[in-house]
Formats: structure tokens, C-alpha cells, sequence
């Protein structure tokens, strides 16, 4: 499999154009392997959750807490519902073409990614000002709670740290969509000196056929691995043990009973 496609410029030298569309499918198919064995895997696990008895106990202690548990404010809802819109826009109008679907995709496609990219500073601005910025982020820090969820996964009991706010899967999964997020759009906004648009006057010589067939081939190789990681988050999203925290995406809030089984109440204080 080529990973990377060439042209000739009309002086016959070769210049890098983008990747090899190849990566789609191959990306396409890791995401879709990757639902089926996480799939198969939950069949057998012997995932140790906390039983009903000890959150009964749990409640009945903390029952100065509200029966609903604010998670996710009206403003960070709004951003990850157009985010969540903008972001199927560009696959979409990016990969069905590449697909053998025709259409004039280029304006679709970059109207979206202004759309993501002032969602993605709205967020900045939101998360470092009005959230626990470090409630997300994962470090070396997290090792006792990896540990712990390991023990879990194997079906033992144990007293290491539960989440806080987020799951470790999670705050993973935030690290490494937030790096491919970071290349597709700075990459894009170059792209976008190239094409014709409302901005200003299009300018294909600003950069060397060899810079921008490297800007080409960041943001196909962003681009490609968005979509194993967007099935991943769907799948996720959509499975039945998940659905208390998808249902937070949408009505803001998650239970009493939910927050104490789930998260380490110290970790994530609720309000
Ligand atoms: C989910 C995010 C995105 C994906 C999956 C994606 C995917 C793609 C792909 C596959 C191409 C074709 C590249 C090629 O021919 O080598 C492309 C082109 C392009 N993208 Fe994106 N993109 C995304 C985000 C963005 C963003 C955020 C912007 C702008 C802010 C943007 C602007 C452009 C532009 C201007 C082109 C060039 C079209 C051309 O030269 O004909 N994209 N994108």
C-alpha cells in the first residue's frame, strides 16, 4: 500500500500532492475492527463495578446532595452539538467525494471548518476560564487510577481512586483528538490561501510545491484518523452503559445515584 500520492508539475519534476487514499479505508476499517473486538471483549469482561448495595450505602450517606448532579453547562452542550455538526460536515463532504461521490464539496467543506475552528476557541476561551481546565487532561499523575481500573477490569475489588469529572478512557481519547483537531485546522486555514473563497484573493505560489504538498499530506493524515476516532467516539456514545453520560451531553445533568457509583466524589466535587 502507498502511503503517500505524487504528481508530475508540467516541467516533469514529481511534487508531493497528499496522502494515499488508501489510509481512508484502512482508517475505516481500524475503527470498525476496533468497535467489534471492544464489542466481543465486553461479552467476556469481568468489568468490577460498584454493586447495588454499596451505592445504596453510598446515597443514603451523601443524601445532602441534590437528586440531580449538574455535568455539562447550556454553553459546553451548545459547542459540542455544532462541533459534532461541523465535524460530520467536513467528513462528509471530505471523504464522499474521495469516495466516488461527485459534488462541489470545497465551499461546504471549508465553511465547516471555519464552523469547527470558532468552536474550538470558543471552547479554549470557556474551558481556561469558566471549567476545571485540569479536570481533563491526563499525565503521570493518573498512574494509580489506571492501575485501579486495570484491578477492575479483571474483576477484582479495589480501593484505588475512582474519575473525577472524566474517565480516564476519556481524558485519552480528549489528548489524542485534540492533536489531530490541532493539525486538521492549521492546516485547513493554510489549505484555505488556495482555494477561492470571499476572504481574499487566492494565492497557490505562497507557499513551495514541496510545503504545501507536506500541508496536504498533514491534513489528510489528521483528516483520515478523525474518522476511526469519530466511530470510536459514536460507539461509545450509543452503547447502553454509556448512555447516562451521552444523556448528560443532551439534558445536562446525570443522577445522584449515577455520580456516587461512578466517580470519586472528592476527585469531582459536585456543586
Ligand atoms: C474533520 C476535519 C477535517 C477533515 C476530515 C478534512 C479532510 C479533508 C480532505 C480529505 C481534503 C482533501 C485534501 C487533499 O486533496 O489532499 C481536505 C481539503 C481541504 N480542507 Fe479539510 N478537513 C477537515 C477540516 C478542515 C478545516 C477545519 C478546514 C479550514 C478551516 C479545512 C479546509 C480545507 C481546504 C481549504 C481544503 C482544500 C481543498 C482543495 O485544495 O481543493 N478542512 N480536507
Amino acid at each position: 500500500m502507498n502511503l503517500l500520492t505524487w504528481g508530475r508539475t508540467p516541467w516533469g519534476e514529481w511534487i508531493l500532492t497528499h496522502i494515499s487514499w488508501d489510509l481512508l479505508w484502512a482508517s475505516l476499517f481500524a475503527g470498525v475492527a476496533f468497535l467489534l473486538a471492544h464489542a466481543s471483549y465486553m461479552l467476556l469482561s469481568a468489568h468490577r463495578k460498584r454493586d447495588a448495595a454499596e451505592t445504596d450505602r453510598l446515597e443514603a450517606a451523601r443524601a445532602d446532595l441534590p437528586p440531580r448532579i449538574a455535568r455539562h453547562s447550556v454553553a459546553a452542550r451548545l459547542f459540542h452539538w455544532v462541533m459534532a455538526a461541523a465535524m460530520f460536515t467536513l467528513l462528509f463532504t471530505a471523504f464522499l467525494p474521495i469516495a466516488g461521490i461527485k459534488f462541489p464539496w470545497v465551499q461546504w467543506h471549508w465553511m465547516a471548518g471555519l464552523v469547527l475552528t470558532a468552536s474550538i476557541l470558543f471552547h479554549i476561551v470557556h474551558a481556561t476560564v469558566w471549567m476545571d481546565f485540569w479536570s481533563i487532561w491526563v499525565g503521570p499523575k493518573d498512574m494509580p487510577e489506571l492501575k485501579a481500573e486495570l484491578m477492575r477490569e479483571l474483576g477484582h475489588e479495589v480501593d484505588g481512586p475512582k474519575p473525577g469529572k472524566y474517565p480516564l478512557g476519556n481524558r485519552l481519547y480528549h489528548l489524542v483528538i485534540v492533536a489531530a483537531a490541532l493539525v486538521v485546522v492549521t492546516s485547513g486555514l493554510l489549505m484555505m490561501v488556495r482555494v477561492r473563497t470571499p476572504f481574499f484573493t487566492r494565492n497557490p505560489y505562497m507557499l513551495s510545491d514541496m510545503k504545501w504538498g507536506l500541508t496536504y499530506v498533514a491534513h489528510g493524515l489528521a483528516g483520515v484518523a478523525l474518522v476511526g476516532l469519530v466511530i470510536a467516539h459514536v460507539y461509545f456514545a450509543v452503547r447502553p452503559e454509556k448512555w447516562w453520560i451521552t444523556k448528560s451531553m443532551i439534558l445536562g445533568w446525570i443522577t445522584r445515584r449515577q455520580y456516587l457509583e461512578h466517580h470519586d466524589p472528592q476527585r469531582w466535587v459536585a456543586r
